[in-house]
This record gives C-alpha cells, structure tokens and sequence, in this order.
C-alpha cells in the first residue's frame, strides 16, 4: 500500500529537532551546541562537555567546581544495590549487570517517576552520570569476583572510575595523568552523537513518558549490539586473531577481496567520509599514550602495520576508509589495561550526557507526540476461518 514512505533502518527520516549535535559527514565536522569537538576534547574536561550538553553553555569555574562536587557527592550508590550484584554468576557480562542495575535505580527513586520540572530533570540527570561509573566498575568487580572499590571523594570523576576498576585493597594504585586525560577524551568523544541508536531508544522510551532509569537502561541495551558500541572489542579481537606483523598482508588482500566478507574492523564510517574527526583527536592521544607508557607490544606494531598499509593503499583510499573513532579507542583502552568487555561500558560513562541531554530536550517540547511508525504489511489478506 502506497499509504506510508518506506525507510529501513531510517536513513532518510529525521525523527526530531534538536540544538545539541552537529554533524557533517563529508566535512568531518561534529559539533555539541556548537563547539566544535576537538576544541572541547583537547582544551575542555569530560565534566566541562557534559555540563555543556546539559546546561547549554559550558559552566564558568565555579559552575564547574560544584558540578565536580555534586558529581563526587552522588556517587556513592544505595546499599541495597549490592544485593543485586551478589545474584549474578560469575563471568555475568558487565553491559548485563550495568543495565540491570541502571533500571534498578529506579526501584530506589520511583517517587520521581513523574519528574516535570527543570531542577527535577537536574537532579535525576546528575545522579545518574554520576552513579554509572560506580555501577560500571562494581559491575566490572563482581564479575571476576573481586572486591568492590566504593569511590574516592578527593579523586575526579574520571580518575575515581579507573581507581574503582584498578584498586586492590592491599595495592597502591598508580594513576597517570596521561592515563586519565586519554580516557577522559574518550568519554568526551563520545557524550552525543545525535539520532544514532541508542539516543532513539532513549527518545523512544521518553516519548511514553517511561521512567528516566528505564530509558536509559534501553540505551545501554541498545549500545551493546556489535553494530553500534561493540565495534572497539571487535578491532582488538581481530587485531589478536591476526596476531603478528608477518600476517598483516594476508588480511589485507583478504580486506579487499570482493569474494571474501572479511572487513577490516576499525575501518570506514557510514556518516564520516573523508575523516572521523574523533579518531584524528584519538590518534594523536594513542601516539602519545605509546610513548608515555613504552608499550612495545606485537598487537601495537600489528595496528600499525595495517594502519600504514590501509592510508596508502588505492583500495582503502578510493572507498574514503579511513580509521575510525573504534580503531583507536580499542588501541588506547588496551594500553589503559582496560579488559575488552568493559570497552561498550566506557561508552556508555561517555554518553550518557548526551542520552540524558536529549530526553530532557523532548521532555520540554510543548507537546511530545509518541514514537510509534507504521509499517508496509506484506502478509496474508483476510482469511477464511477453517473450523
Ligand atoms: N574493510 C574493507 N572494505 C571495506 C570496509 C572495511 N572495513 N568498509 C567498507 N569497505 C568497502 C566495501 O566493501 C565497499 O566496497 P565496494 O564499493 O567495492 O563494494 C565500500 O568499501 C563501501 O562500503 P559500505 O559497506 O557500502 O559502506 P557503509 O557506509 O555501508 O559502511 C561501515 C560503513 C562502518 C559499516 C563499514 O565501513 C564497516 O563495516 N567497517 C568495519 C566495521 C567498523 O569499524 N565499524 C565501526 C564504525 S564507527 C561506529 C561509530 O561511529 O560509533
């Protein structure tokens, strides 16, 4: 029937209006409220972008001092939690036990299920950026059966996460500051993102008016899928499986064999044509990470073998493929010691700003109308009852 326009997978429907994210692909351009990204990756903190995202503008220093307070101060989460995390088994996912314990939030705050007021929006916004890590890394704990780290309240917010992951309680920890800066752009790089997947969801789940927690939750869900935060674990897995430089040509030629599937992962960009402007700000951030650190691995000089092939080879140049924001994060978050299942949960502590931003931006809208499309049925007509 001609009644509806169909779009798979949405490529040419725009599902809202919104004055958070900038992106232009064939400009490689990505902007939040119109600063651009890698001003805020390279002179800006994480807390500075999500104040941002938030507030609409980025917070003056005191602004940002209370933010950082609130941040500390909300971290902690309710006792109870800790019942939740006990019934997992061991080896549980930690994306599983994050979206379990996002939604049980919930359970704990349901008197705001109905929250309609900016302080409210506020309050359920920064206890929720600040409680994910904490869930995060205790999530991370339980499923290896290590004890939990409660936060740090003299640490920042992104130095208290990878305390959380890294303490032992007998064992001093060693942070660097390269080590907190780099992880700190990744969360930057990845706070908004406009209509991909899992800010649908949110929106989607925001439209019926569902509790904040339970949007979220779905974005995580969303997240998890290989096709969308999955990507970095899938570079390291395929740098591993290649394994040794002598390997690399091999995957090359099988890369551009139009009869093999092979791809290779951390290459391409569906938006971003001539370059990701994340992966350029990530790139340099890994050079320096290598550098600092005296990483020497094979897994490093495998990367860049393929990286050095891949941006002189005519196949790869002709197609626009270039290394994504996943091929260098995969990198940076294996040199941070960082195991690979917890690579989407770090994507999740970025971009949960920008989940939050945009269900606060469709919260406010005069009149929220609910995300229901319509479809093209294909089956049988009206049937005649056998019995
Ligand atoms: N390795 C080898 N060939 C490739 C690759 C690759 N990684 N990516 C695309 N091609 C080829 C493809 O075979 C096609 O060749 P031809 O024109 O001769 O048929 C051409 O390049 C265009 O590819 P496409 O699949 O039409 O491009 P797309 O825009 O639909 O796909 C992509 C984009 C990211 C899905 C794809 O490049 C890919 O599969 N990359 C590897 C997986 C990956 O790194 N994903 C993470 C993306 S970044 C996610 C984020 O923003 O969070």
């Amino acid at each position: 029937t001609g009644m509806f326009t169909f779009d798979r997978g949405y490529t040419s429907t725009a599902s809202c209006r919104s004055k958070i994210t900038y992106i232009d692909g064939d400009k490689g351009k990505l902007m939040y409220r119109g600063y651009d990204i890698s001003y805020l990756a390279t002179k800006k903190t994480f807390l500075d972008t999500a104040y941002l995202l938030l507030n609409k503008e980025l917070p003056t220093k005191e602004e940002l001092d209370s933010f950082k307070e609130e941040m500390a101060k909300r971290s902690f989460i309710h006792e109870g939690m800790k019942k939740l995390f006990d019934s997992f088994v061991d080896q549980a996912h930690p994306m599983a036990i994050l979206s379990a314990g996002v939604s049980a939030l919930s359970t704990f705050y349901f008197d705001h299920l109905d929250i309609d007021s900016p302080e409210e929006y506020m309050e359920m916004a920064n206890r929720i950026i600040a409680k994910i890590p904490t869930i995060a890394a205790f999530s991370y704990r339980y499923s290896n059966g290590l004890p939990i780290i409660y936060p740090d309240l003299q640490k920042g917010f992104t130095e208290n996460f990878l305390y959380m992951m890294r303490a032992y309680p007998h064992k001093h920890v060693d942070l660097t500051a390269i080590e907190i800066k780099a992880l700190d752009t990744i969360f930057t790089l990845h706070a908004d993102h406009e209509q991909n997947a899992s800010t649908t969801a949110v929106r989607n789940l925001g439209s019926t008016h569902a509790h904040p927690y339970a949007a979220i939750s779905a974005g995580i869900g969303a997240l998890w899928g290989r096709a969308h935060g999955g990507a970095n674990e899938s570079v390291i897995r395929q740098l591993e499986m290649i394994g040794t430089v002598d390997r690399v040509d091999e995957f090359i030629a099988r890369a551009k064999d139009k009869d093999d599937p092979f791809r290779l992962m951390g290459f391409g960009h569906r938006v971003y044509k001539n370059f990701d402007p994340r992966a350029k700000i990530l790139k340099k951030i890994r050079d320096e990470l290598i550098e600092e650190l005296g990483i020497d691995s094979e897994l490093v000089a495998v990367a860049n073998k393929i990286e050095n092939i891949a941006l002189n080879d005519e196949y790869f140049i002709s197609r626009n493929l270039y290394p994504n924001i996943d091929f260098y994060s995969g990198l940076i978050l294996q040199a941070l010691k960082i195991p690979k299942d917890m690579f989407a949960v770090i994507f999740v502590i970025g971009r949960t700003p920008g989940w939050i931003s945009q269900w606060i931006e469709l919260k406010e809208q005069e009149t929220i109308k609910i995300a229901r499309p319509r479809q093209l049925y294909l089956g049988p007509d009206d049937r005649t009852p056998i019995h």
